[in-house]
């Protein structure tokens, strides 16, 4: 029997790209060629190939005008990437394509570059490393570059799903009071002990630390603006490993370069890989490129992930098992 046809928009780790081409009649993208970036091409693409899947990921264009486009031959679309806010389901479900996405593998290691981002922020480890590179240090000094402990502060976990839980679990360890901001309060052995807050205004107030970890998309749109970082204590620290859309950058730019902020940690941009021009006259924010998910592990885990949600529609009938649409 034919294998079927899946075309594969980014390059994927090896060992991903060679379960895609012994399972099906794969066209691979192995030098990442920026076609990916255009949405008319995945759709030429898809067409000119008869694919049954498409393996997208995080950033691919894959709105209604490109999911309009594509053959009909395409029964799945996966997605390398626990965000799905990409992806225009509506569109999806209209032409009866399955979406899926690939939770739970990545959390940890995002909740470790949020961690990572937070320690930087805090102990200013950013300033220090440009200054060693810059030849610029002269030598111990008891007031230079001095930060703030983690220990002992409020942090406050804005979307405590599996990403935010595992932080928590890695915050406990630096002594750090867990809270919490999300529709619903967790079940006690979720929550361990972590501060539910029903309200905006009750969870900015109370926490000296805020990380990020809200789905993208219209509903989070700009929720840091200016007025929830005017509610944050003075002196606090933000956090984004989420989605860059949730934050209003010309409102934190100017919360940072006023100290209402003390300091912020990114590794997700409005637009990106564009990023507000603010940022890069700041000392005091540290900025990652998009690395939540990026170790040799997660990676693979992701890849695998999403060729069994493939292999569950496309070549054994069966329901995916991280479906979103
Ligand atoms: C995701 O999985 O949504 C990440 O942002 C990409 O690593």
């Amino acid at each position: 029997m034919a294998r079927p046809v899946l075309l594969l928009t980014r390059k994927l780790p090896a060992a991903i790209e060679a379960r895609a081409a012994r399972d099906y009649d794969a066209k691979l993208n192995t030098a990442d060629e920026p076609w990916y970036r255009d949405g008319a091409e995945i759709a030429r693409r898809a067409t000119a190939a008869g694919a049954a899947g498409v393996l997208c990921a995080a950033g691919d264009p894959m709105n209604a005008a490109t999911i309009t486009a594509l053959p009909a031959t395409v029964k799945a679309i996966a997605t390398f990437s626990v965000g799905f806010d990409h992806i225009d389901l509506a569109a999806a479900k209209a032409r009866g394509i399955v979406v899926t996405n690939t939770p739970e593998v990545l959390s940890f290691a995002t909740a470790e570059c949020a961690f990572t981002l937070m320690l930087m922020a805090a102990r200013r480890a950013g300033e220090g490393e440009r200054m060693v590179r810059a030849h610029q240090w002269e030598g111990w000094a008891p007031t230079q570059l001095m930060g703030v402990t983690l220990e002992g502060k409020a942090l406050g976990i804005a979307g405590f799903g599996r990403i935010g839980r595992e932080l928590a679990a890695m915050a406990r360890g630096f002594r750090m009071n867990i809270h919490y901001r999300d529709l619903h309060r967790a079940p006690p052995e979720l929550e361990q002990g972590a501060t539910f807050h029903d309200n905006d205004d009750s969870f900015l107030a109370a926490i000296d630390i805020l990380s990020m970890h809200m789905p993208g998309g219209d509903a989070t749109r700009k929720w840091l603006n200016a007025e929830r970082l005017g509610r944050m204590r003075k002196g606090a620290i933000v956090i984004n490993t989420g989605r860059g859309g949730s934050v209003d950058d010309a409102a934190l730019v100017s919360a940072l370069r006023s100290g209402h902020i003390r300091a912020a940690g990114l590794d997700v941009y409005d637009g990106e890989p564009r990023i507000h021009d603010g940022y890069f006259g700041l000392e005091n924010v540290a900025l990652l490129p998009h690395l939540g998910s990026a170790t040799e592990e997660t990676r693979d885990a992701m890849g695998h992930r999403a060729l069994e949600n493939l292999d569950a529609v496309l070549m054994h009938g069966r329901p995916a098992p991280h479906r979103v649409a």
